[in-house]
């Protein structure tokens, strides 16, 4: 399961946090992947790993993306999807999800 959330207070939103602890994901393999205004996933990919003991949980992909405080929205499009596409595919191979 890809589970996808942006940066909050360099955390994980409180939002994902309950969506976490309320389902049962015993077993299931766990792919996060994140967005940021430019200061990394500060603890959310850790607090994922924790709360999701029981399910194992791959090596996650983060990139910069809009900075909704500036009102900068929607960034990922024309070079900067090229640059998504790149860089997502190339985290999918390293976690073998693809070839
Ligand atoms: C309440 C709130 C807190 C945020 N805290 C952070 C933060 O600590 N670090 C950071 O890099 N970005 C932070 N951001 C910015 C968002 O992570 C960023 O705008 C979002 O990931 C962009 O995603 P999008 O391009 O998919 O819309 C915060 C945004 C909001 C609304």
């Amino acid at each position: 399961m890809f589970v996808g959330f942006p940066t909050w207070g360099m955390k994980l939103p409180p939002p994902m946090k309950s969506f976490l602890k309320q389902y049962d994901l015993r077993g299931k393999t766990v792919i996060p992947f994140n967005t940021n205004a430019g200061y990394g996933v500060g603890s959310s990919f850790e607090t994922v790993k924790e709360l999701c003991a029981n399910s194992k949980v791959l090596e996650g992909f983060t990139m910069k993306g809009g900075i909704e405080r500036d009102g900068v929205y929607l960034v990922i499009k024309d070079e900067k999807a090229k640059e998504a596409e790149v860089k997502v595919k190339q985290w999918l191979q390293k976690i073998k999800i693809i070839k």
